[in-house]
């Protein structure tokens, strides 16, 4: 009986890692189809498509979430990349962040090359109650500076959210608006003011 038991495990375990080694590896398949099929057009080049930076190979790799002291890590170095404003203004003006906000195109195959990008938040966000069409991948931030003050640890807090999501969420869904250089600083400052400033729709 107990060598017939042991026959079972073993044929089992033979089975199991032969399931194993029969699994493709869908990502690399997948890698070589964008590889072959899609072609580079005006600003929306290859390198954006099929090359990932280490932050994006570690969550790629781990589609369940990164383990606690391997996401601090992660962090820590996406925090390290982030640009505070040279002249330690954070605020620009609202008026122009409410358009950058709104606006969706950039860096896409059918934009002109060097044409100005938009920031696309209300995409994910809840910005204002004027606005009704936004999406809801991102949490509302509406009455974002009113809930939060206007404090020097907020201001530094938003700037590094907004210029590098995964410097505070490991493997965020949000884009790295100031780290990959979708927004100027000049853009990343109306933007900060469209959260934080008091006249501010965010903030009605
Ligand atoms: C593709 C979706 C997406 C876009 C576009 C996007 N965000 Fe986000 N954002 C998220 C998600 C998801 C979160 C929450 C999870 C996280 O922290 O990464 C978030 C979190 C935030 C937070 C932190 C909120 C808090 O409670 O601390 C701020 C601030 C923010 N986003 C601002 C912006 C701004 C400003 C823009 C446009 C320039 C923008 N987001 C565009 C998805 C997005």
């Amino acid at each position: 009986m107990k060598k017939l038991t042991t026959g079972i495990l073993l044929a089992s375990l033979l089975a199991s890692i032969q399931v194993m080694a029969a699994e493709p590896d869908y990502g690399k398949a997948a890698l070589e189809m964008m590889k072959a099929d899609f072609k580079a057009k005006g600003p929306a080049t290859m390198e954006r498509m099929v090359q990932q930076d280490d932050a994006q190979s570690q969550c790629s790799a781990s589609p369940q979430g990164l383990k606690p002291a391997q996401a601090k890590k992660l962090e820590q170095a996406q925090l390290n990349t982030v640009k505070y404003p040279a002249d330690g203004q954070y605020m620009g003006d609202w008026k122009n962040g409410e358009k950058i906000a709104q606006n969706g195109r950039g860096m896409q195959s059918s934009d002109p090359m060097g044409a100005v990008n938009g920031g696309n938040c209300y995409a994910c966000h809840q910005m204002s109650k004027t606005e009704i069409s936004f999406g809801n991948i991102g949490p509302s931030l509406y009455q974002y500076g009113k809930l939060r003050g206007v404090s020097p640890e907020i201001m530094k807090y938003t700037w590094g959210k907004i210029y590098n999501a995964q410097a505070y969420n490991a493997c965020s869904k949000m884009p790295r608006f100031g780290h990959n250089g979708v927004l100027t600083e000049a853009q990343l400052k109306d933007v900060m003011a469209l959260l934080l400033d008091m006249e501010s729709p965010v903030n009605k």
